[in-house]
């Protein structure tokens, strides 16, 4: 296996050509705008850099409900979430389908230019039993569906720019740049690790068994939106560097930024995150335990159940599945019950709020959960 051919056979960019962005932008200033939320800037990024090809836009009807029927695109390519963009019914009387419209951020310069090729309504509540299996408002992505406009506008995309003040510049390399780097490593095999938490030891265990199997691991932190609550992108990032600089192989490892919208659809979400990670050219994934979870809405192993919807080899990137670890005493290590022997009363594990509870208060965890380095850069960010 090499490095993976996009989704869809081929990596979409929808830049324009920079001696075009002057032109196009002072017509851009001339059109409707249409103010963006952060998820939806997000999504544009996305969708102009490729991570989400082959999408070249916003989904029109067709794909919308193909997707959240039958986790597939019209064209049948395996598609797991809805990437749509809003308006309410009051902005809607002023735009035509075959208009062009601009997408913006609050203020500064147009983004994107949006050809608009439908305009649809939606059903909230079928969105979010299909796509988070629940409609119960306390689900963040639940709410954020309920909070949009009423109706969808779908069509391509032409991108100016990228959205200003981009955190993370060293690390965010986009798929160009990072199949680039593969190519420079000479990786063939690269493993990706979706997180939008610390790197505790139990993720770091997981990762470290995939990386003795495959040529290079992309550590793939989720930075953009993720719901209060969550730990910072910014402090994530600095735990991350320590650990890698301190316990990870430096020619077999990368730190990249994934600047997508964390929407803890669970399942659908790791087929999602897969897709994208193919995208930058990854070969392997890992899915571990409630994978892109929240509360208690999926089961432990949904997320890792869900890809066989799809017949193998049909998303074109390998899944690496992995049962809940833990510290076990007698073992002396990091281990899963796959593996594990003993009593479950031998195991070191610590649910989320008491590690919260524990660092707020100035304590390190046990280091069989949490490396001290971390736990002190956690610590520091939480006084
Ligand atoms: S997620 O929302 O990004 O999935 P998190 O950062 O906690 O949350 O998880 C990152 C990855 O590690 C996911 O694939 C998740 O399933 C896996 N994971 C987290 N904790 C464990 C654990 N104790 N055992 C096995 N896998 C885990």
């Amino acid at each position: 296996m090499s490095i993976s051919i996009p989704h869809g056979g081929k990596l979409v960019n929808r830049f324009v050509d920079s001696n075009d962005v002057d032109g196009l932008t002072r017509k851009a200033e001339s059109l409707k705008k249409i103010v963006l939320t952060p998820r939806e800037i997000s999504d544009l990024e996305l969708i102009a850099t490729g991570v989400f090809s082959p999408l070249e836009g916003f989904m029109k009807s067709a794909d919308y409900h193909h997707v959240l029927q039958k986790m597939r695109l019209k064209n049948g390519l395996p598609w797991s979430l809805p990437i749509t963009l809003s308006v309410t019914t009051a902005k809607a009387v002023s735009l035509k389908e075959g208009m062009e419209v601009a997408l913006s951020e609050e203020t500064g310069p147009p983004l994107a230019i949006l050809k608009i090729e439908e305009i649809f309504p939606f059903d909230k509540e079928k969105e979010a039993l299909s796509a988070y299996g629940t409609n119960d408002l306390s689900h963040p992505g639940v709410a954020y569906t309920h909070s949009l406009g009423d109706l969808l506008l779908g069509g391509k995309i032409t991108m100016l720019r990228r959205p200003p003040g981009q955190a993370f510049k060293e690390n965010r390399l986009e798929p160009v740049q990072m199949r680039k780097l593969f190519e420079e490593r000479g990786w063939k095999r690269v493993v990706a690790f979706q997180t939008r938490n610390p790197i505790h030891r139990a993720h770091e265990y997981i990762q470290k068994c995939a990386l003795e199997i495959t040529d290079g691991l992309l550590l793939h932190p989720i930075v953009g939106e993720t719901k209060e609550g969550d730990i910072p992108a910014d402090v994530r990032m600095d735990c991350y560097k320590v650990l890698l600089d301190k316990y990870y192989p430096k020619n077999r490892t990368v730190l990249g930024v994934f600047p997508a919208a964390m929407r803890y659809a669970g399942p659908r979400e790791a087929i999602f995150h897969a897709i994208c990670r193919k995208n930058y050219g990854v070969t392997h994934f890992i899915v571990g335990r409630d994978h892109a979870g929240v509360g208690n809405f999926y089961g432990t192993y949904d997320a890792q159940q869900i890809f066989q919807k799809y017949d193998e080899g049909e998303l074109g990137i390998r899944t690496l599945f992995f049962e809940h670890t833990f510290f076990c005493k007698p073992c002396l290590g990091m281990i899963s019950a796959k593996t594990c022997p003993h009593d479950p009363s031998e195991r070191i594990t610590l649910s989320g709020t008491k590690v919260r509870e524990m660092l707020r208060a100035g304590t390190r965890p046990p280091l069989e959960f949490t490396r001290p380095e971390v736990a002190d850069i956690l610590i520091k960010a939480m006084s």
